[in-house]
């Protein structure tokens, strides 16, 4: 039987670097679902459609065929064989993605691959939905969050250094966005799980916060082996 461990919580809470480096710890799979959804938008976008309208994105998903790979540990998305990786990381895929993720056909097309990888492995995933709908039972359902100001400040830095001219106040307007869109959505909103525990990184540092996952992590691996 496969530990599965759920990371929920709104963009920018540190998610994705906490249980990734996680993963590497305990030697689990760490897959970002929100990839997924990047890749149905950036898709969508590659054609011209417009992300808003679930009758346009509904059509293009019968050719879509999205893959993870993990490759030396780290996950890379493929879209029809072209590793788009990097290019699902751009603001307007990020605002695409919200938009996409409301639609409920996308939710469904995608919620079998999801489920799949974590059959088959030990993972940690992380998304938006996973405790809640994706992985119901997972063995441990961590709700990762912290301020809109400081989850702004730490995405404003992460796109200044890969070279995006963007200011703190349009980072801060994207991240308030979105997190009206993924908690306010008809299916599967942002929502911390009954059985969740909550970790709020707000006044914690980045290996604080990590340290602090890991160690939750490891007490579920711990009382699964028992
Ligand atoms: O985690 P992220 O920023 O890469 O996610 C991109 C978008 O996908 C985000 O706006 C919410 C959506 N998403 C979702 O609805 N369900 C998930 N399990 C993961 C992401």
């Amino acid at each position: 039987m496969s530990v599965n461990i759920a990371i929920d919580g709104p963009a920018g809470a540190g998610k994705s670097t906490i249980a990734k480096a996680a993963a590497k710890a305990v030697g689990f799979i760490y897959v970002d679902t929100g990839a997924l959804y990047r890749s149905v938008a950036y898709y969508a976008i590659s054609k011209g459609a417009d992300v808003s309208s679930p009758e346009s994105v509904t059509a293009l998903l019968p050719e879509i065929t999205p893959e993870l790979k993990f490759i030396d540990g780290s996950q890379h998305v493929f879209v029809n064989g072209e590793d788009v990786s990097d290019k699902i990381r751009t603001p307007e895929v990020s605002m695409g993605a919200s938009a996409v993720s409301a639609i409920p056909a996308v939710r469904d097309f995608l919620f079998d691959l999801q489920k799949k990888i974590a059959a088959e492995n030990n993972v940690i995933m992380d998304g938006r939905d996973i405790g809640t709908v994706v992985l119901p039972d997972a063995d441990l359902k961590i709700f990762l969050t912290a301020s809109a100001e400081e989850r702004a400040r730490r995405r404003h830095i992460e796109l200044t250094e890969k070279g995006e001219n963007v200011t703190f106040e349009s980072v801060l307007a994207d991240v308030n966005q979105r997190d009206y869109n993924d908690s306010h959505r008809d299916i599967a909103p942002l929502k911390q799980a009954e059985d969740a525990a909550l970790c709020d990184t707000t006044e914690l540092d980045l290996s604080q916060a990590t340290e602090k996952v890991i160690a939750m992590i490891n007490e579920t691996i711990k009382s699964k082996e028992q």
